[in-house]
């Protein structure tokens, strides 16, 4: 992570296709710098924004407004109540794991199930327990275009009493997976079966930032915790996490931000408030933010498979987020010893052994595959991945 941070903020000559950074689109740009300057322009706007604090579950308008928005798009039995806002949605998977699993007062230990390893690697560090996380082998399935997806294994899927709660990140940081209709009504059913909630990472999902290039639905009901993120808009800056869920966890989340946070910064509710309030932030995502991200992902998956010509290699459906998950069965060297020649030679991709918090078993394939990410501008994805194919023909003495 370190290595990523100094790439991002240094201006060394660094092909940066590692991180989780949202590209900047210029219209999304242009729309927030508009929104920036009009609440500049407003003496009353921009002193309420700078100068008062905001409540422990976040700025009540922008939740009010987006109550609305989601009851009108989903028909969803929700309102202000099942909303709080966290200092980025990172700060939310913090206080959501820790409050549901870990070490109880009755000596009870708890974990956090996910249920199909590879997974978030910002899920890795965030446990006050060690062990926080279990986490299972998906079943692999090939296609024959280079292609692969993971699937839930729900056979090999054990809920028992030391489930404090499910996780999932749907569309997937790291392989681009976006979990199926099906198995997010079984995944469901099991939680509400065994009473622990399901957590659905939705930052890249539905109705925004929708980076999403299959057909899914969103699905929400009072035993599922949905999180979601300002930062995939392109408002990383903004620290924006959203916690849509029951009441009692959303009066916890804001107790957990009064203590931590006190309140919460006022301005990325603010600068998205119209577009929620409109229905822009759908229509923007779906006609801009959707289609821009697409096109990288095909562009980029087309470019690595002809660049790997000549190599067994497996790429995951790029069903939607940021990246691509490669995949190099019998790789000669770990992805981590890959990972160092690379940033070597200027590139910086992520060694997938990362993505599996939770999977203590040794398994060949967490060795095998790399994480890229497809957001920068298009010259630097493309001179990434040639000179990742050259390493990769490199081990091959290709
Ligand atoms: C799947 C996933 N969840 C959560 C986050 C954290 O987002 P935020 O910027 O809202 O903390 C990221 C960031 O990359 C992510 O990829």
């Amino acid at each position: 992570m370190e290595d990523l941070g100094d790439a991002m903020a240094g201006d060394e000559d660094v092909m940066m296709l590692g991180g989780g950074n949202p590209a900047q689109i210029p219209e999304m740009l242009a729309f927030f710098q508009d929104r920036m300057e009009r609440i500049i322009q407003n003496p009353a706007e921009f002193a309420h924004i700078i100068g008062n604090y905001d409540p422990p579950k976040g700025d009540r308008r922008f939740i009010i407004a987006l109550a609305a928005l989601l009851r009108e798009e989903y028909g969803w039995d929700l309102g202000p109540e099942n909303i709080a806002l966290t200092a980025g949605s990172q700060a939310g998977f913090f206080m959501l794991f820790n409050m549901l699993a870990g070490e109880f007062e009755n000596g009870e230990r708890r974990h956090v199930l996910l249920p199909m390893a590879p997974e978030y690697i910002g899920y890795a560090e965030v446990g006050l327990m060690e062990d926080l996380f279990i986490a299972k082998r998906p079943q692999i399935e090939l296609f024959d275009d280079n292609t692969f997806k993971y699937h839930i294994d729900f056979e090999n899927l054990v809920i028992d009493k030391s489930i404090g709660a499910i996780c999932v990140s749907r569309p997937s940081n790291p392989t681009g997976n976006v979990l199926t209709d099906n198995e997010i009504e079984k995944l469901s059913g099991l939680a509400v079966e065994n009473n622990v909630p399901l957590i659905i990472d939705n930052a890249y999902g539905m109705p925004f930032p929708n980076i999403i290039f299959t057909d899914a639905k969103l699905h929400w009901d009072k035993n599922t915790i949905l999180c979601m993120s300002l930062s995939k808009l392109g408002l990383p800056g903004m620290r924006t996490g959203i916690v849509i869920a029951n009441e009692s966890i959303i009066d916890a989340i804001g107790q957990f931000n009064g203590i931590i946070n006190l309140a919460l910064a006022s301005f990325g509710p603010a600068l998205v408030y119209d577009l929620v309030t409109s229905g822009e932030i759908i229509r923007l995502s779906n006609t801009v933010i959707k289609p821009y991200y697409k096109r990288k992902a095909e562009r980029a998956m087309s470019l690595l498979k002809e660049e790997l010509k000549g190599v067994d290699f497996h790429i995951h459906k790029a069903e939607g987020a940021l990246f691509l998950w490669l995949w190099l069965p019998g790789l000669a060297i770990s992805s981590e010893e890959l990972y160092q020649r690379l940033k070597r030679r200027g590139v910086l991709v992520i060694s997938g052994h990362y993505f599996f918090p939770g999977l203590k078993e040794d398994w060949q394939h967490k060795h095998e595959c790399l994480r890229i990410t497809y957001s920068m501008n298009d010259e630097v994805v493309s001179a990434g991945i040639k000179l990742i194919a050259e390493e990769v023909k490199a081990t091959l003495n290709l």
